[in-house]
C-alpha cells in the first residue's frame, strides 16, 4: 500500500531534482530534494511497522512519473500528494477501528508531512 507509493515519489522527486535546469525552478529544485528524502523515510517507517506486524514489505515502487516541464512535474506531484493524503486518512481510520494506536499515530505523523508537501507543491505551481 503506502510503501510502493512512498518509493515512487521518493524516486520521482529525486529525478525531478536531478533533471531540473533553470533559474525559475531554483526554489523547486531544493524542494524536490528535501521532500524526496522525507518520502524515503516514510517508506522506511511504514516498512518497519509492517514488518513488525508480520508482513513482508514490497520492494517495488508504483509507476514513476517524472514529467518534462516544471509545470508538468509539479502538477503530477500535487496529485500524488493529494492521493497520499486520502490514502493515509483511510489507513488512520482503519487502524483506529482495530485499536492499533501505534499505526494510527505513525500515519498521523506522515499525514502531517504529506499535507505540508501538498501545500508546498500547490504554492510552487502558482509560481510557474
Ligand atoms: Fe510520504
Ligand atoms: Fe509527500
Amino acid at each position: 500500500m503506502g510503501i510502493a507509493r512512498e518509493m515512487q515519489v521518493a524516486v520521482q522527486y529525486m529525478w525531478q531534482h536531478v533533471q531540473w535546469i533553470g533559474v525559475k525552478g531554483y526554489a523547486t529544485k531544493d524542494a524536490f530534494k528535501g521532500i524526496a528524502i522525507t518520502e524515503m523515510k516514510h517508506a522506511e517507517s511504514i516498512a518497519e511497522r509492517l514488518f513488525y506486524l508480520g508482513a513482508i514489505p514490497t520492494t517495488k515502487p508504483d509507476p514513476i512519473h517524472v514529467g518534462k516541464t516544471l509545470k508538468e512535474m509539479i502538477t503530477q506531484d500535487v496529485k500524488d500528494e493529494k492521493n497520499a493524503i486520502d490514502l493515509y486518512k483511510q489507513v488512520i481510520e482503519l487502524a483506529r477501528k482495530e485499536a492499533d494506536e501505534t499505526t494510527a499515530f505513525l500515519f498521523m505523523e506522515i499525514l502531517k508531512d504529506e499535507e505540508d508537501h501538498h501545500d508546498t507543491f500547490t504554492t510552487l505551481l502558482e509560481q510557474v
